[in-house]
């Protein structure tokens, strides 16, 4: 039994009692919960000797500066948003082990600053768009993200300033020029590390990803009086394509393609569709086949919709390419593997992650911890203690690597 790593897990479910909806783990963007999981995390950074800030987006961050360290910080972190009914692992886990990581270098007696970070956003629950928190850090937070609005109507900028703070400062989240790398621990979210009996991974790719809002406007009419010749039902047409979307993913090797979402409108039993509004989501690692495979199911539903005499709207929310992990970074998280007895294997992450905005500013590198059963986004998620306290010798061994560079 290893202390820290139980103290790990507990943090990780206790954050997870920080929740919007009583009985399930839901906490989206700078909802009210977030005020307390500030809370907790900021006593934890106090207590390691770490300056504490929340930037204008939202994102808290603690930075631990050793009296012989260089001007150059490490920054680690993960984001501390879920999706809805969630585990207690996705995000939070990555917060709470660096913490851990401070702690080592600390009692290590390391010269190295580390900035931690606790994303606000990267599930895109919310506002429809990820990586709200690690864009502002990687300074790619587009003004026009603030005008996007919740299923409640609320704009991003609204939601900052009832949050407390002030969307006019967002340029200031930007990542300090001394920064050297990113590393981000998180859940591996699949089977493979389990299948291969395996405690550890290292990502040496994030797979790339689009979203998109499809739109589907038929005619809301009465259920009983309307011949079924004589209908325009967007629910009907919003399921075709949703069986099509399937099928062009089945068939296309690496693809994956997703509806996750759907809003019906008017929603009545005894009422023909008007409506039907969806998520897509579509994900591969070669940015060429996951760009065709948007152009191709856009022009599906667009069949669809004018075969059945519907109009189709559809707003592309996301495509961010797939990215590259550092080399460099990589390679000292494989050796720390390797010396600290944990052998790690290299993995694409087919889900996104804030190190993917963080890479393009930043060498960035993933720690990946296996997933018992493959579940995540899911309450049933969880992590092993054997495994975080792997995690927690990787991290001495990579943290000693990069003190003894010369950079550091
Ligand atoms: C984030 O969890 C994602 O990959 O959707
Ligand atoms: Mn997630
Ligand atoms: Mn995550």
């Amino acid at each position: 039994m290893n202390d820290r790593a139980q103290h790990v897990i507990a943090e990780c479910r206790h954050l997870a009692t920080m929740t919007e909806e009583p009985g399930r783990i839901t906490r989206r963007f700078l909802s009210r919960p977030v005020h307390d999981v500030h809370a907790h995390l900021r006593r934890r950074m106090v207590a390691l000797g770490m300056d504490v800030v929340v930037d204008a987006v939202g994102n808290l961050r603690g930075l631990w500066v050793p009296p012989n360290a260089g001007p150059q910080r490490l920054v680690l972190g993960s984001h501390i948003d879920t999706v809805p009914d969630a585990g207690a692992f996705d995000g939070v886990l990555g917060v709470v082990m660096a913490l851990e990581w401070v702690r080592i270098a600390q009692q290590d007696l390391l010269p190295i600053a580390i900035e931690v970070i606790a994303f606000s956003e990267e599930e895109g629950v919310r506002f429809g768009v990820p990586f709200l928190g690690s864009r502002a850090v990687a300074g790619r937070f587009d003004p026009a993200l603030l005008t996007l609005n919740d299923a409640q109507g609320i704009f991003v900028e609204q939601s900052i300033r009832a949050f407390g703070l002030d969307p006019n400062l967002i340029a200031e989240a930007q990542i300090h020029p001394d920064a050297l790398g990113f590393v981000e621990i998180h859940i591996e979210q699949g089977p493979i590390l389990e299948s291969e009996r395996r405690g550890l991974g290292v990502v040496n790719r994030i797979v790339g990803q689009s979203r998109l809002s499809i739109e589907f406007v038929g005619q809301a009419n009465h259920a009983g009086t309307t011949p079924m010749n004589m209908r325009r039902d967007a629910l009907a047409a919003a399921a075709e394509w949703i069986a099509a979307v399937e099928k062009y993913a089945t068939q296309n090797e690496g693809l994956a393609a997703t509806v996750g979402r759907i809003i019906v409108e008017p929603n009545a039993g005894n009422v023909i569709p008007g409506k039907a509004r969806l998520s897509l989501d579509v994900r591969h690692a070669l940015d060429r086949v996951r760009e065709e495979a948007v152009d191709q199911l856009v022009s599906k539903a667009n069949s669809i919709a004018a075969r059945r005499g519907l109009a189709l709207a559809f707003t592309r929310q996301l495509n961010e390419p797939a990215v590259p992990m550092d080399e460099r970074l990589t390679a000292y998280l494989v050796d720390a593997a390797e010396v600290a007895g944990f052998p790690a294997r290299t993995m694409p992450s087919g889900a996104g992650h804030d190190a993917m905005v963080m890479a393009t500013r930043l060498p960035a590198a993933m720690l990946f911890l296996r997933s018992p059963g493959g579940i995540s986004h899911h309450p049933a998620e969880s992590v092993l203690e054997e495994d975080v306290e792997a995690a927690l010798h990787v991290g001495r061994q990579f943290l000693a690597r990069l003190a003894a560079q010369s950079q550091f």
